[in-house]
């Protein structure tokens, strides 16, 4: 199994067997796709239904962005950005050093920050891919706009269609129409999938591919995480529980969730968790905080909050239990800094100890209630498995509020506001 999960750090006993009819309810309404906003629930068997010629395109455009470019710029924002960012970053690391380099653009307005990705890729040759379901986000839109301007200014008009790959709605929208003028490359994001449900779709896998990583292998893990978490019985369907915890908490006065991870390269998975619950249910007043933090890190700054601060919160650690790579720490003959009591032990071992240690403290001390998520590993198979369980976790959360975990009312308010500022016709 990929994940595990350990409900024995909770202070509070939940009895998990007084929820299973509520779950066996919306499972059923999931499963048959009959819930609110149902005709987005295409990414429900999407491991198992998803386009293979389209897969391999993914695979072979990957490959040729590898082979012929230095910089891949990556335009999206939300759905059409983080799960990508956030699965570069936990496999690739924060340094990778590698022959085909990933940055993004389209997430922000910030002229300072456009600016300077303008400026470093003046000497580069890059190749675009630009994401967006709708075609009309303004932050992608402009960036877009700025990057093909300089891509066909720098080498033609002809050699940037060959650079630009555009991942957008099969027929409709504003990208789709400039791609099939233009003639780019395109993939598919599907009418019935909504951004923060993207992840296993060109989405990510165009990003995942160029970088080089195994994108079969981690399809198979979404494949395994789909056929796993069909299964009704709480005590078997981890998401589920998972789901159930996360209710009982936001029913039980604990309205924040702090998701967190031992390893710098998953604080874009945080923001990518973050997203997809904080979307999904932060609606008619319900729904947790989802907030993220980064230990040992953060153990020196949100670490005192947590630990003694206004009881609001639950902990949900996502802990690796195997590094990739070993780091030991060597023996010093001065022994000035005191350290020579861990010479020839791994920092993957410090690690640990870290998480137990504040583990004991937070919840026998602190009597905050934690959940334990393990991964054996982080590769491609676990990552994709774990995308698909917080995606299931998160549908059955949101059902169990009565909300439709796929639509964002909320966020268009102040999109119309901005639009009106600007000038926009027609607000
Ligand atoms: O999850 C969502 O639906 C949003 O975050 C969208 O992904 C985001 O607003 C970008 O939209 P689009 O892909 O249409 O540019």
């Amino acid at each position: 199994m990929s994940v595990k999960l350990e409900t024995n750090h909770l202070v509070d006993k939940i009895d998990y067997a007084s929820y299973q009819e509520a779950v066996n309810k919306v499972s059923a309404i999931i499963e048959s796709k009959s819930g609110a906003g149902n005709d987005y629930l295409g990414w429900l068997d999407y491991p198992v239904s998803y386009d293979q010629e389209e897969f391999a395109r993914i695979q072979k455009a990957g490959q040729y962005i590898r082979d012929n470019f230095e910089v891949l710029v990556v335009c999206g924002i939300g759905g059409s950005y983080l799960g990508a960012r956030a699965g570069l970053e936990a496999l690739k690391g924060l340094r990778p050093n590698d022959k085909l380099e990933i940055i993004f653009m389209g997430q922000t307005f910030s002229s300072d920050y456009i600016y300077e990705t303008l400026e470093y890729l003046k000497n580069k040759k890059f190749a675009i891919n630009v994401i967006s379901k709708s075609g009309t986000t303004t932050e992608t839109a402009i960036s877009f706009r700025l990057l093909k301007e300089m891509l066909e200014a720098k080498v033609g008009k002809e050699e940037a269609r060959k650079a630009i790959f555009a991942t957008t709605d099969k027929e409709k929208g504003a990208l789709r129409e400039l791609s099939t003028k233009e003639g780019y490359e395109t993939f598919v994001l599907r009418g019935d999938i909504g951004g923060r449900y993207s992840v296993l779709t060109a989405v990510g896998m165009l990003p995942f591919a160029a970088a080089g990583l195994d994108i079969v292998s981690m399809m198979k893990g979404a494949q395994d995480a789909y056929l796993k978490l069909k299964e009704t019985n709480i005590e078997e369907n981890l998401a589920y529980k998972y789901a159930v915890t996360r209710d009982y908490f936001f029913r039980h006065n604990k309205p924040v969730e702090m998701f967190v991870t031992y390893e710098p390269r998953l604080v874009q998975l945080g923001e990518w968790f973050k997203q997809l619950f904080g979307e999904s249910e932060g609606k008619e007043h319900k729904g947790l905080l989802p907030d993220s933090c980064t230990f040992s890190t953060d153990l020196h700054s949100l670490g005192q909050y947590i630990q003694d601060g206004s009881p609001i919160m639950f902990e949900t650690i996502l802990f690796i239990d195997r590094p990739n790579h070993k780091v030991e720490i060597p023996f010093d003959e001065a022994d000035l800094d005191g350290l020579n009591y861990l010479a020839g032990k791994e920092l993957g071992f410090v690690n640990e100890k870290a998480f137990e240690g504040t583990l004991d403290a937070h919840v026998n001390t602190g009597k905050v209630n934690n959940i334990v998520l393990h991964v054996e590993q982080l590769k491609e198979y676990q990552l994709g498995y774990l995308f698909y369980f917080f995606m299931k976790t998160c549908a059955m959360s949101a059902y169990l509020l009565e909300l439709n975990p796929f639509n964002q009312p909320g966020v268009e308010v102040y999109k119309k506001n901005m639009f009106h500022l600007l000038g926009k016709k027609g607000y």
